[in-house]
């Protein structure tokens, strides 16, 4: 098959800034269970699964839960969560970001959407960007979670390209692994000495130049 050059986004610290919402409400969960949740270990949390995250706490905070009780807090964790989500408009999108999408709008170049979150949906409605993408896959549709690369495969399926054309933007290190198991060019958002591994590191997408996301899809 002909493939052709297509997009991957995480949405999670690289469309928005959702991390300080994570935060509010992962923090609210362990003081009132009766413990701490600090900034570093919220930094841990990225690109993590709901479930996942919740057993990483309790870890840290030397807890255990029944497993009806974890599902509860989970569940009040998320409605605390969705409280924060439910404020976001189009300004909460990321400096630098609706370029780049104009600029693959108006070059035809598809685009997705590749996010653990099981929330992704409605923040992508929220902040006005649902219409925009030519695919959305989320935590709602994968059975593995990052660094599997099922996530980004199903995407680049959508999208009809092979994984090879697909360029990946993530800012987690479990997404930078996934993006290069899947075979993916993987661009890194954030801090280049945690994303050592991606392909491209830059700190936000202000730093992204059109010149730059014309070579990267520029079919050799
Ligand atoms: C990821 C976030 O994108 O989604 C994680 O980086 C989060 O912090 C995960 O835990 C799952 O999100 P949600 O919205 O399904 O709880
Ligand atoms: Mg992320």
């Amino acid at each position: 098959m002909s493939s052709h050059k297509a997009v991957i986004f995480d949405l999670d610290g690289v469309i928005v800034d959702t991390a300080k919402f994570h935060f509010q409400a992962w923090k609210k969960l362990a003081n009132d269970l009766g413990f701490d949740f600090t900034h570093e270990q919220n930094e841990q949390l990225k690109g993590v699964s709901r479930v996942e995250s919740l057993k990483k706490i309790l870890k840290w905070g030397d807890m255990e839960l029944s497993e009806e009780e974890f599902n509860r807090q989970m569940a009040l964790k998320n409605d605390n969560y969705l409280s924060y989500v439910e404020e976001m408009d189009e300004n909460e999108i990321l400096p630098g970001v609706p370029k780049v999408l104009k600029y693959l709008k108006e070059n035809n170049i598809p685009f997705a959407l590749g996010s653990a979150s099981k929330n992704a949906r409605t923040i992508l409605k929220k902040i006005k960007l649902y219409e925009d993408f030519d695919a959305i896959v989320d935590g709602t549709d994968v059975s593995k979670a990052k660094p599997d690369p099922e996530v980004f495969l199903i995407a680049a399926e959508k999208l009809k390209a092979e994984p090879q054309d697909c360029v990946v933007f993530e800012d987690s290190v479990a997404g930078v692994e996934a993006a290069n198991i899947g075979k993916m060019t993987s661009i890194g958002i954030g801090d280049e000495k945690v994303l050592q591994e991606a392909d491209h590191i830059f700190n936000d997408f202000t730093e992204i130049s059109i010149e730059f996301i014309e070579n990267l899809l520029r079919k050799e």
